[in-house]
């Protein structure tokens, strides 16, 4: 027997240049067929996400048959880098079969999963998909039901990110959406549980796949993406700068960049307090605050579009990457609602999980009152963010810039749900409500009885108000509770925060009581 070693020279180079002709039809097939539609093949995308020429496909030729021409499968994976970090990619080539999942791609994407998990890398998968393969009934469908489990296992492990560059439809919808970013091509990427023909078949309603899954409707109205990309380009790029915020498994602690203290960063977070106006009732922009807060100024924005009310995102002080939490003062004046809340424990569970310390910007002037958000569930969907910050572990550094009122302050990372440091602005309202409410509660009788007698009420009820105000509404109590560790100056805040995260770094997970699960509010 000739063994593989002893081969002659010829017939391996005959071999190899076959299979290589075999790769480049393939490409030359998916360029074709992506092109054509505006997008780009697996490998054009894979090229475009990671470091030049770091690619190590596995399971390149697993579901083709080489003698028959047919190299590869519907899914191509590997690992590769981004910016020098190992990373596990997975990759659906439409120009296969749709892109669609059958017995093999759940094999090696399964496979890729569970290697990344032991190597403790981040999984990206770029998804391009008509769903389980029709003919391979059940089968498929299976694999899916291994892909969820797999992806629930990885959760919380190692970071995983779904860029959607196509379609994604069916019960596939839940991968990504296991996971723990997703990100949206604008013009070319939906996802739905039931396609347009299910519908109009079903409820005869007649709706295009973009109402019904397109990047804007998942971006701005279910918050199930957390970026749309303007094109692929975009989202690969998105999808890289996420990653550099990002440890390569919850075993690591969170990056740190090399920084030294320059005077731009310096000068920028000198003027933030001329950001935020003294006037309680003026709006600003809280993204704006943050700017000029983090190191160069550059802020990585999660879920944009999605309850704007409330603003998350990357950046980093003085090197160390931070997940910042803030409300935001020209959206509905920052108050919290069900979509603000479950946004926000969601970044919050997922920066616990990943040893990211997290800064929170306060300016809230309390829920959104009404039946609207009462009848949307807002005590069952608020729980879920108390119940983050109340299990987050990680270093937590508050800092209350305006309002902070009620129940919304509370949740908001206050001292009392477990945050490390908290300081204040000198001209924080913190308060169980505003001046007005607490006047018609407090001096509802007197206010009454005034009225009664023919008194002047208006009076009366400015007289009561500005004593409230006076009396309640300031930093003081917080402080001689030790729910504050202090009042800073705006021009502090960059300085306080980078001490604090400092002084919090060696902090670590405590002991907890011994138990098979707690029951959160999920
Ligand atoms: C088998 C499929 C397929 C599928 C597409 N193809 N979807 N083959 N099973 N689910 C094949 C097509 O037959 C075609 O093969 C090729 O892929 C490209 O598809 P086209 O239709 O030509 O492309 P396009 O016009 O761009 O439309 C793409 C599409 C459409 C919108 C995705 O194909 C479509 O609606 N497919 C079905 C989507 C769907 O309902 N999936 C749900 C499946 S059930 P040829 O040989 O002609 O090139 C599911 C449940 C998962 O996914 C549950 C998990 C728990």
């Amino acid at each position: 027997m000739t063994s593989f070693g002893q081969r002659p020279a010829q017939t391996c180079d005959t071999y190899i240049s076959h299979v290589q002709h075999l790769h480049t039809k393939g490409e030359e097939r998916a360029r074709a067929v992506q092109h054509a539609k505006g997008k780009k093949t697996a490998r054009e995308r894979i090229s475009l996400l990671l470091d030049p020429g770091t690619f190590h496909e596995i399971g390149r030729f697993a579901g083709g048959n080489i003698d028959e021409d047919y190299l590869g499968s519907g899914v191509v994976t590997g690992f590769g880098e981004i910016s020098g970090r190992a990373v596990a990619i997975i990759a659906q080539d439409f120009s296969v079969r749709g892109g669609t999942l059958g017995d093999v791609e759940g094999t090696k994407i399964l496979h890729l999963m569970d290697h990344a998990i032991d190597m403790r890398m981040p999984i990206i998968s770029l998804l391009d998909s008509g769903g389980a393969r029709i003919q391979e009934g059940v089968a498929a469908l299976s694999q899916y039901g291994q892909i969820f489990r797999k992806t629930s296992a990885a959760s919380g492990v190692v970071p995983q990110i779904s860029v959607i560059l196509g379609p994604c439809a069916g019960g596939a919808v839940y991968g990504p959406a296991l996971t723990d970013f997703v990100i949206m091509t604008k013009d070319s990427s939906y996802m739905f549980v039931t396609g347009p023909e299910v519908v109009r078949a079903v409820t005869g309603e007649d709706v295009t796949s973009n109402d019904l899954g397109g990047a804007q409707l998942h971006s701005a109205t279910t918050g199930v993406a957390h970026y749309m990309a303007h094109d692929e380009e975009d989202a690969l790029d998105y999808t890289r700068s996420l990653l550099s915020y990002l440890p390569s498994s919850s075993e690591e602690d969170a990056p740190r960049f090399a920084y030294t203290a320059n005077d731009d960063d310096e000068a920028r977070a000198s003027e933030v307090g001329q950001l935020v106006p003294v006037n309680p009732k003026q709006s600003y922009d809280m993204v704006e605050v943050i700017e000029h807060l983090v190191d160069h100024g550059e802020f990585l924005q999660v879920q944009e579009l999605f309850a704007a009310n409330v603003v998350v995102g990357f950046g980093a002080f003085a090197g160390r990457s931070v997940g910042i939490v803030a409300n935001q003062s020209c959206v509905d004046a920052g108050t919290l609602d069900v979509h603000a809340s479950e946004k926000a424990s969601r970044f919050v569970q997922f920066c616990h999980a990943f040893n990211i310390p997290i800064v929170t910007l306060v300016d809230v002037p309390g829920y959104r009152p009404g039946t609207e958000q009462e009848r949307a569930g807002i005590i069952r969907r608020g729980a879920k963010l108390i119940t983050a910050y109340a299990t987050a572990t990680v270093p937590l550094v508050t800092i209350i810039v305006r309002k902070a009122y009620g129940g919304a302050y509370i949740v908001m990372g206050s001292k009392s749900m477990g945050a490390d440091f908290n300081y204040a602005w000198p001209g924080a309202e913190i308060t169980v409500m505003g001046s007005e409410g607490a006047v018609n509660i407090v001096h509802r009788k007197e206010l009454k009885e005034l009225k009664a007698a023919g008194s002047d009420v208006q009076r009366a009820r400015k007289r009561f108000e500005q004593a409230y105000s006076t009396q309640a509404v300031n930093p003081n109590l917080s402080l001689e509770i030790g729910a504050l560790d202090g009042l800073i100056t705006p021009e502090q805040t960059r300085q306080t925060i980078i001490s604090s995260l400092v002084l919090a770094q060696a902090k670590r997970r405590p002991q907890r009581i011994e138990r098979h699960s707690s029951n959160p509010p999920l």
